[in-house]
């Protein structure tokens, strides 16, 4: 396992991370999320992820329960703000919202800090003025090291650094985008500056495309698998999809590879990935995902080729 800065920031975080989202409480009861993290944390990941809003909360007690069997120094942990709740003030990223949603969450995770905290998505209705300084004053408390942005457009990111740079308040260090071999246009264009510019770190989400780059779903929806049991994400399918998912494969099978450790070895082989956050709903599917750890350095420039042939950078 590698070990990443988070752009220009000093914390490192391994190069593949084990993120909570729709597995924890659901597919995942406790014996299942202790082992995943167990086993993920034996092999060399130190980043896990979570967000309030996951199972309502349950998702950052579950974890929780099982981060307190490790040193502190030795893991990095981040949790998102945004949807705390049904009430008008525990959604967005008000000052009022945010430090209440950050200690409610630190309370479920059973921590002093976390390392990352992330605005889960923009808040038109309030000022970015008013989340700089909230965050800024989280950061000042010991209760996060490090803040960022989930889901920000550029503009907004440089908004931000525009307000903590005026007003000497901590910018955020960090972005949260999806990133998979469908979803390129804003992590390799839209933000292609930022990296330079203001140091920007990434930790990426979805690197399979909630499982549809492992080829799962190529002959069909299976039993049990994620797109079934939540059967609103059946939109992301389509047969294009599956058509460009059956030229992958090709491409795996010169590689002696699957197509979920292509797919994830590609998203390491850009240098502007801090940190690839995996799911799995069984710690098999993390066993087999870290292998891309590995194959990352078999991705010749001509296998990038082939694989750029397939997947275009423009789509959204
Ligand atoms: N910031 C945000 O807005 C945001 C949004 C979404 C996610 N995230 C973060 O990113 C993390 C990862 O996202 P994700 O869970 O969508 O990642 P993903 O890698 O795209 O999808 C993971 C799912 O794919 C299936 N899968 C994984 N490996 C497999 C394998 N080898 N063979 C077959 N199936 C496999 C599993 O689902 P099944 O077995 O159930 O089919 C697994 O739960 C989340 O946990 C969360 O921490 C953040």
């Amino acid at each position: 396992m590698e070990y990443r800065k988070l752009g220009k920031w000093g914390i490192q975080l391994s190069e593949l991370s084990f993120g909570s989202w729709i597995t924890f409480g659901a597919d995942l009861d406790s014996s299942g999320v202790k082992e995943c993290i167990k086993f993920a944390f034996d092999n060399g990941i130190n980043f896990f992820d979570n967000a309030e809003v996951y199972s309502n909360g349950a998702s950052e007690m579950l974890m929780g329960d099982v981060l307190q069997l490790f040193p502190r120094e030795e893991i990095v942990v981040s949790t998102k703000i945004f949807w705390g709740g049904k009430g008008p003030n525990s959604i967005g990223l008000s000052w009022k919202h945010l430090i209440e949603g950050a200690k409610n969450s630190l309370k479920r995770l059973q921590l002093d800090y976390v390392d990352l905290l992330f605005c889960h998505r923009p808040d038109p209705n309030t000022p970015v003025e008013e989340t700089v300084r909230a965050m800024n004053h989280l950061i000042q408390q010991g209760l996060v090291f490090y803040w960022g942005t989930s889901e920000w457009s550029r503009s907004q990111i440089e908004e931000a650094h525009q307000i903590a740079t005026l007003n000497h308040l901590i910018p955020p260090a960090m972005e949260q985008p999806q990133y998979n071999l469908f979803h390129r246009y804003r992590v390799e264009k839209e933000y292609a500056s930022l990296y330079d510019s203001v140091g920007m770190g990434t930790t990426i989400w979805s690197p399979l495309d909630s499982g549809i780059l492992t080829g799962k779903y190529n002959e069909g929806i299976p039993e049990k698998s994620r797109l079934h049991n939540h059967n609103w994400l059946q939109e992301h399918l389509s047969y294009t999809k599956v058509e460009k998912v059956r030229k992958l494969q090709k491409i795996a099978d010169q590689l002696s590879a699957s197509c979920a450790q292509l797919a994830i070895a590609w998203c390491l082989k850009n240098p502007h990935v801090s940190s690839v956050i995996l799911g799995a709903s069984q710690v098999s599917q993390i066993k087999h995902n870290l292998k891309a750890v590995q194959l990352k350095a078999h991705l010749t420039d001509e296998i990038m080729q082939q694989i750029d042939a397939i997947f275009s950078i423009s789509g959204k």
